[in-house]
């Protein structure tokens, strides 16, 4: 019933020739790949999303942006609105990754007027959500948690069956450290009873993907637990083997 996510976000990284190569490369690596419940979304800065989008051909992948802006035009420079990304190709978008919670002091609010924006302009939005270790420590997070969803659950009222929740511990993005793979679980599992609250068909329907240090060697098993339905790949995402590996173990 929901569909599986493999999401490339490849935050300040890429260039022309970096983002021809790596086309080419998925290109060969996932040929005739086709799965009408199954997505392979990449993330690159905006900047190339046009690029991209002129490279993709009929290769079975799609485009997302990292970030928009919640306004949908006027003085607000540097930022780049949900319309945009959708004509630049896009389907869906980031919003509330914890580097930008944290460099750019995005609100729980800010992040819900963000998704609200994705929606508003035909986009999926992907809410990044996620403790930071001191917050785990603490017996902090489920609360953490619980709070960043209310908050988009809150503004999005009818509509909150067409998102996707990226779960991220902080503590886990870059370090190598991966939360082992009951830790994730039962946070996914907590998040779908968030979900629940709201609506039990929601909840069933959500995708909820994991992200922090994924990579090719323990992508299988985050998929084998029953409430991660896909993957948020940063670093892993910017070398085409093993991206590639996680993209068809997903399969
Ligand atoms: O959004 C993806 C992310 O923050 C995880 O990054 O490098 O730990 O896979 P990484």
């Amino acid at each position: 019933m929901r569909n599986r996510l493999i999401v490339a976000n490849w935050k300040l990284n890429g260039n022309w020739a970096f983002n021809e190569m790596m086309i080419s490369e998925l290109s060969a690596g996932l040929g005739g790949v086709q799965s009408h419940d199954h997505e392979i979304i990449l993330c690159p800065p905006a900047i190339y999303l046009q690029q991209l989008n002129g490279l993709m051909g009929d290769i079975p992948l799609l485009l997302g942006g990292q970030d928009l802006s919640e306004h949908f035009f006027g003085a607000y420079t540097g930022e780049v609105s949900g319309q945009m990304l959708k004509e630049l190709g896009c389907r869906y978008t980031l919003v509330g990754h914890s580097e930008r919670r944290a460099r750019h002091q995005e609100s729980n609010e800010l992040v819900a007027l963000k998704a609200k924006a994705a929606l508003a302009c035909g986009l999926i939005p992907i809410i990044c959500v996620g403790e930071t270790l001191e917050e785990r420590e603490s017996g902090k997070m489920n609360a953490v948690i619980q709070r960043q969803i209310q908050s988009v659950m809150e503004c999005l009222e009818d509509d909150i069956s067409q998102v996707v929740i990226a779960y991220e511990p902080i503590w886990a993005i870059g370090t190598g450290l991966t939360a082992k793979v009951e830790q994730a679980q039962e946070v996914h599992e907590f998040i779908r009873g968030v979900l629940r609250e709201y609506s039990e068909l929601s909840a069933q329907k959500i995708s909820v993907i994991y992200g922090g240090s994924v990579k090719a060697a323990n992508a299988p098993i985050l998929l084998e637990m029953p409430d991660i339905d896909g993957l948020l790949v940063g670093g892993a995402s910017l070398l085409s083997s093993e991206f590639l590996a996680i993209c068809l173990s997903s399969l």
